[in-house]
């Protein structure tokens, strides 16, 4: 079945059909687009188009077309153009010509950005919900360690000491800027498109507002064109799952380094990792290399789309068929990866003593006596070269920190007084750290409490 024959001589080529036909991908659309059209049928009805009792029936044979779909050779040999299309012909065996009358004055353009508005909305809520879970879970593994210390990196060289927790509170933000993304995606999906028509706006007197009080929409669009026109909600959405997988292929590079040999700090659970066929001593972070490979197709997603988009004069082109594959694969990969890593966050275990040896065991601590010698009074610069000299002198002779004494200390230079001898220590020199943000014990203590209740906060008044 067409829903556009008249006024062609031929129907469609079968390499063209093969070419152009959507509907085994937007086939995901079928309960939104039955939704839709229910709403549809309603307002319909009030605009005087359908009377109640063809309502009521219409109604009724979609209902029964949702439970149909949901048995797996419902689509088996369908042929239909799209999902729309396969929607209505489906209806037209139920109810007969009534079926005829449900497409009054609409047009797909309008249909397919409800359909992908009305889908994307409890998408935005699949991630935020995700995110949530990883969020508490990275929480969890910092209050199991509360005083570990690690080394901080710039450069993949050891830079600072800071506690585990303001690690992993560094995600959290991360995260949770994530959410704040996906929440703002689905304020700009939840905007109600229906009866603009094709480009013009519907010829039917069509109560827009109580469509959109009907599906649950904030608010009505306001341009018809721009309906036909748009899919910025879809970039949004793709915006905020692209950033949300660059932070998971960043924690991700993280553990997967920091458990391996050569750290030797993360233990990763047996169940999120594989063994090799051939090295029987293997035990490989595959689920954090698949998020991190993932993230390249949901980055590809984005990039997708925004190349489709780019140039296409205004209103509706067929091109806009291609947002969907990238929408509902990246959708899918973002998920599958918050799960995983919600599920790797759970097992992994933190050797304590490793990162604290490599924090004690480096110059981390030089940043700490520099400052130290600044506030008692040398200038910085010069702080800066006498800690230089004496990390290369212990470079030379190596000489770790827990090597110097304060004795040894005050005779290299007579500035290394007792209180700065003692930030050989990596633990003492995150005390003078207890600025908002910074990596102090106290301030951490009190960023972890304020994470939970912000965390806590979000689940109360975010999720609809
Ligand atoms: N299947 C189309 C899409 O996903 C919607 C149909 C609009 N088609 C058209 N020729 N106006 O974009």
């Amino acid at each position: 079945m067409k829903l556009w024959g008249g006024r062609f001589e031929t129907g469609p080529s079968e390499v063209f059909e093969r070419f152009g036909n959507s509907l085994h991908f937007d086939k995901r659309l079928l309960s939104a687009d039955v939704r839709g059209s229910q709403a549809f049928a309603r307002s319909l009805t009030r605009a005087g188009v359908l009377t109640e009792a063809e309502c009521a029936t219409i109604i009724q044979a979609f209902e029964s077309i949702k439970v149909d779909a949901a048995s797996p050779d419902f689509f088996t040999g369908a042929t239909d153009e799209d999902v729309h299309t396969f929607v209505i012909r489906k209806l037209g065996e139920r109810v007969g010509a009534l079926a005829g009358k449900i497409h009054t004055g609409r047009s797909r353009n309008e249909q397919v950005s409800l359909d992908t508005r009305l889908w994307l909305r409890d998408e935005c809520d699949r991630a935020r919900a995700l995110i949530q879970a990883l969020l508490s879970g990275l929480l969890d593994l910092a209050e199991k360690h509360p005083n570990a210390v690690i080394p901080g990196y710039t450069h993949l060289r050891r830079a600072q000491p800071v506690l585990w927790p303001h690690y992993l509170l560094a995600y959290f933000e991360m995260f949770s800027r994530d959410y704040e993304r996906f929440t703002e995606a689905r304020r700009r999906t939840d905007v109600m498109p229906l009866g603009s028509g094709a480009l013009a706006g519907s010829g039917f007197p069509h109560d827009r507002d109580a469509i959109a009080r009907d599906l649950g929409f904030a608010a009505v669009t306001a341009n018809s064109m721009d309906v036909s026109a748009d899919r910025d909600f879809a970039l949004d959405y793709l915006y905020a799952a692209s950033v949300t997988m660059i932070h998971l292929s960043r924690l991700s590079e993280d553990w997967i380094l920091y458990s391996s040999e050569e750290f030797g700090w993360l233990e990763l659970g047996d169940g999120v990792t594989s063994g090799s066929s051939l090295m029987p001593q293997k035990k490989n972070p595959d689920s954090l290399e698949l998020i991190r490979g993932k993230s390249g197709r949901v980055l590809g997603a984005l990039n997708s789309l925004l190349f489709t988009m780019k140039g296409l004069p205004l209103t509706y082109n067929r091109d806009m068929q291609e947002d969907k594959e990238p929408l509902f694969q990246a959708a899918d990969q973002v998920c599958d990866s918050l799960e995983m890593a919600v599920c790797v966050a759970e097992t992994v275990v933190l050797r304590e003593a490793v990162p604290f040896t490599a924090a004690d065991e480096s110059w981390v601590v030089a940043t700490d006596l520099a400052e130290a010698l600044a506030r008692n009074g040398t200038a910085f610069h010069s702080a800066h070269q006498i800690v230089g000299r004496l990390v290369l002198e212990s470079v030379r002779n190596g000489k770790k920190p827990g090597d110097w004494t304060p004795e040894t200390l005050a005779a290299f230079a007579p500035e290394f007084t007792a209180d700065v001898a003692r930030l050989l220590d990596p633990r003492e020199g995150m005390k003078t750290r207890e600025i908002k943000g910074g990596t102090g014990p106290n301030t951490v203590a009190a960023a972890l409490l304020e994470a939970r209740r912000r965390l806590s906060a979000l689940g109360l008044s975010e999720l609809s």
